[in-house]
């Protein structure tokens, strides 16, 4: 695969799961979140499955953590959900959910791991939603709200913090192109939804700061747009593709400013005086997170503003048809490094869905060759990269995908949720184990 010592020392090595996808919403007092209320309604999700039991996270998370030290990790990249502590969003706080992420935070810290925070990862508390969610921006005061509980619980443990996971998911996917919770699709909500998102997180950071935590960041989720002709028109819509998921989210954090391409589309159902959040939005971080997959080739369609439509593409595809690109995750570790320069930079997400049960030698070629890039755009081009972080550590809920994709280096029987690590799993152990 490859070996620890091509990459400097310190370098970090982990895994990603989110709470929602693993721990069990069902149990331990959570409250009902709007994947919940998503996945209960007929079409949204393959065979309408939910995150009721998942992977039992909650039941067994020391067989989980145990997993993770014995492949020879650095980090853990968990999320804490937002329901489980605060069932109603604000308020009254749930003791025993607060009391699992303590005993998560201690049981890496007692294992030698790295406890990699994010705040939100997608299961927005229904009574929220109620009030239009991430369409109001009211949510900047909930999240500070949740924030703030939580710094105040596990913030002085904790190795890094990040608020939202892939602003692009929250906002575009689930308000214009209906994919996520909530479903909808409407340009109005989605203008709403993109610089929400971004204020929450500016809300989020302010009081992070606040309670000391330390080494906050931002994790953005890149797409590589190819224009699926040389025809003026595709390479328009190709650009107007990349200017919404790679730019969008990274010109707030950085420039202060979202890109021309979507203001045109997007900026008269942006909220009234968004411009005046920007400062908050573009406060200092001190790393930010690459959550890179596939690529998708672009083309211009009729209609309305983004006039534009996925097509097919020709490259090698993985279980849920995505196609295998590792070229460009060196595109965007470059992209992003000439965004902030001197920023530290990590692949906070990457892998794909293998069907293979346990010998997964898609999983290990497809690994080795986006590490290659990551080291490629180290080493040659200069980008600060600091760590690689796979997604994901358990075969779990893969949203409105369900339970059929295939992410883990460690294989989940959804009937007796008995855990047993693939081929790829042995693989990364022994690429990361350091020679005496
Ligand atoms: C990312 C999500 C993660 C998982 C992977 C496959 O966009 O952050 O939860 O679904 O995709």
């Amino acid at each position: 695969m490859f070996d620890r010592s091509q990459f400097p020392e310190g370098f970090l090595w982990g895994a990603a799961t989110s709470a929602y996808q693993i721990e069990g919403g069902a149990q331990g007092g959570a409250g009902r979140t709007h994947w919940d209320d998503f996945a209960a309604t007929p079409g949204n999700v393959e065979g309408a499955e939910n995150g009721d039991v998942a992977c039992d996270h909650i039941g067994r998370m020391d067989e989980d953590l145990d997993l993770l030290k014995d492949l020879g990790l650095d980090i853990y990249r968990f999320s804490t959900s937002w329901a489980r502590v605060l069932p109603e969003g604000t308020g009254t706080p749930n003791q025993k959910g607060l009391d699992f992420y303590d005993r998560l935070v201690d049981g890496l810290l007692e294992r030698g791991l790295k406890p990699a925070w994010t705040l939100y990862h997608w299961e927005l508390p229904s009574v929220l939603a109620d009030k239009g969610g991430w369409r109001n921006r009211d949510i900047g005061d909930w999240f500070a709200e949740y924030a703030d509980l939580m710094a105040a619980r596990i913030g002085d443990r904790v190795w890094s913090a990040a608020p939202i996971n892939e602003p692009w998911c929250v906002a575009w996917l689930s308000h214009f192109e209906g994919v996520h919770a909530p479903g909808l699709r409407d340009i109005r909500a989605a203008a709403r939804a993109m610089h929400h998102v971004l204020y929450a997180h500016g809300r989020a950071v302010e009081v992070l700061r606040g309670a000391n935590v330390s080494n906050v960041g931002a994790v953005c989720n890149f797409e590589y747009s190819n224009p699926a002709s040389d025809s003026e028109d595709d390479r328009r819509a190709a650009r107007t593709y990349d200017a919404i998921y790679n730019r969008f989210f990274t010109g707030g954090l950085f420039h202060g400013a979202y890109p021309e391409e979507v203001l045109e589309g997007l900026e008269p159902h942006l909220p009234h005086g968004w411009q005046d959040d920007m400062p908050l939005i573009g406060q200092k971080l001190d790393w930010l997170g690459v959550n890179y997959y596939t690529r998708k080739n672009i083309a211009a369609a009729p209609g309305p503003w983004p006039a534009l439509a996925p097509v097919d593409g020709s490259l090698p595809k993985t279980q849920v048809g995505w196609e295998i690109y590792p070229e460009g995750l060196r595109h965007f570790l470059n992209q992003v490094a000439r965004d902030a320069p001197g920023l530290p930079i990590y692949v906070t997400e990457n892998g794909l869905a293998a069907e293979a049960p346990h010998q997964d030698d898609q999983r290990i070629s497809y690994l080795t060759d986006h590490i290659e890039q990551a080291r490629r755009a180290m080493a040659e081009d200069g980008v600060p990269l600091a760590g690689y972080i796979t997604w994901s550590l358990l075969d779990n809920y893969e949203w409105s995908l369900g339970y059929g994709p295939r992410f883990g280096l460690v294989h989940v029987d959804y009937d007796t949720l008995e855990r047993s690590p693939k081929a790829s799993y042995h693989a990364l152990k022994s690429a990361l184990k350091r020679s005496a």
